[in-house]
């Protein structure tokens, strides 16, 4: 395996299948990862009566069970595009009722034809994408009416400081440590170079714009990854 540059787009879920049984260990050293995915989550606004809620790119499912911490009566349906990462949510969802499909973020129309859904969320998964604008268009048209989008991802603000902090999180853990849990440098070198190309945070909101939410608003999250690390809330009429 070629383990010295990094990867296209379209090699990303295959990348994550290598890295699957490991994937929960890492999250759970890096401190606060569910607390502000619960913080995200919270933006989907679900209620008893609107609680369908897609997770695109819901990978072993920790940003399915944050939507399931905020709102206990959701009703998830997990999408990734690496099957090893969903035979490990499958597994650890195997008693609650949550539907898992195998699938990639820009097709979306196409995986669910007439199901349609109240919510979408996406943790770490936008910038997956090779085309963001379509993404958010793929999952738009699977709104139903008067639906919101939520965003979570790393972004960087454009300043040469945010540029440095990530890069020096990256090489001097994630990438390290990346390589000692799981053996693949490849897919962190790429999270690395993934977020700098992923644009500044006034550029992904304005191409939010263009999807026709009428209004979207961001938040950096607090805590350590502050301005590092935010959500989109993207509403529709
Ligand atoms: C960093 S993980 C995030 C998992 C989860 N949302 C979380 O918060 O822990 C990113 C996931 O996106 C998936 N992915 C990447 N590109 C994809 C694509 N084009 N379509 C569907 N899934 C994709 C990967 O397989 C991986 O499971």
């Amino acid at each position: 395996m070629p383990n010295s540059q990094t990867l296209n787009k379209a090699e990303v879920p295959q990348a994550f299948n290598r890295v699957a049984k490991r994937y929960d260990l890492m999250t759970s050293l890096s401190p606060g990862y569910g607390k502000s995915l619960r913080r995200s989550a919270a933006r989907l606004e679900l209620t008893p009566e609107k609680a369908r809620v897609l997770d695109v790119c819901c990978g072993t499912g920790a940003s399915t069970q944050a939507i399931l911490d905020v709102f206990p009566y959701a009703r998830p349906t997990g999408l990734d595009g690496s099957e090893s990462m969903l035979a490990v949510a499958r597994k650890r969802f195997a008693l609650k009722p949550v539907e898992w499909r195998l699938g990639l973020s820009e097709s979306l129309r196409a995986t669910f034809a007439a199901e349609r859904f109240d919510a979408v969320f996406t943790a770490f998964g936008l910038r997956n994408a090779e085309s963001p604008q379509r993404m958010l268009e793929e999952a738009r048209a699977v709104l139903a009416p008067g639906g919101r989008i939520v965003v979570h991802d790393y972004i960087l603000d454009g300043k040469a400081l945010s540029r440095l902090r990530w890069e020096a999180l990256c090489r001097g853990i994630i990438e390290p440590m990346g390589l000692v849990m799981t053996r693949e440098r490849q897919l962190f070198r790429y999270l690395r170079q993934s977020v700098i190309d992923f644009g500044t945070e006034a550029e992904l909101t304005a191409l939010m714009r263009d999807v026709g939410a009428s209004n979207v608003t961001f938040e950096s999250q607090p805590g350590w990854l502050n301005g590092l690390l935010g959500t989109w809330t993207l509403t529709f009429p």
